[in-house]
């Protein structure tokens, strides 16, 4: 695999960080409505897998997808929903997984969108962020690893559909990226 430049975060590292991030959001809930882990198809399912399985008390799950138009591996912050919720979230608590924050539209977007349908309170938790990156100011509550600007992959996250499967996070090469 040449296209790799470097191992970001080895499988032990995820484990422990994911492990400590339920904690952190266990440790903020009063555990007597189930949290809404909305997970954000596709890059953010492994993730999502591994932390609720960390976070005590009940935990019902929803999904969402968005995309950027195009299949780019950069944002365009032109964020349109693939996938709605099934749930109604009026009154829940909901917890947003996503795998990466870059820009941040994706994740504005998302908070917007959700905001108006009334839940009682929302939270972002992400295990990447390029906070380089920002081109909108969003609040992240629960950060897993601040990484620096490169492509990464694996571990849910892919490149044009690949890696996702692969159990650490790699850093691509820069002259790989096509797109
Ligand atoms: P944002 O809207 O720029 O914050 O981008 C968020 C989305 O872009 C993420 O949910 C990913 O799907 C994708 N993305 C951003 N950076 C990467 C990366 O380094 N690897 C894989 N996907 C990425």
């Amino acid at each position: 695999m040449d296209e790799v430049e470097r191992i970001l975060l080895r499988r032990e590292a995820i484990a422990k960080r994911v492990q400590e991030l339920g904690e952190e959001v266990s440790a903020d809930r009063d555990h007597s409505d189930p949290l809404l882990a909305v997970t954000i198809l596709r890059g953010a399912v492994i993730f999502a897998a591994d932390l609720v399985r960390e976070i005590k008390g009940p935990v019902e799950l929803d999904f969402m997808a968005v995309s950027s138009y195009g299949d780019a591996s950069v944002s365009q912050g032109d964020v349109r929903v693939i996938k709605d919720l099934t749930e109604d979230i009026k009154g829940r608590d909901v917890l947003l997984v996503e795998d990466i924050v870059d820009t941040g539209h994706t994740i504005r977007f998302l908070l917007e969108t959700l905001k108006q349908r009334g839940p009682r309170s929302i939270k972002v938790c992400a295990l990447l962020d390029k906070v380089d990156r920002r081109e909108v100011d969003v609040p992240i509550d629960y950060v897993g690893f601040r990484i620096p600007d490169a492509f990464v992959v694996g571990y849910g996250l892919d490149y044009a559909g690949r890696f996702r499967n692969h159990p650490e996070i790699l850093a691509l090469r820069p002259e790989a990226l096509t797109s």
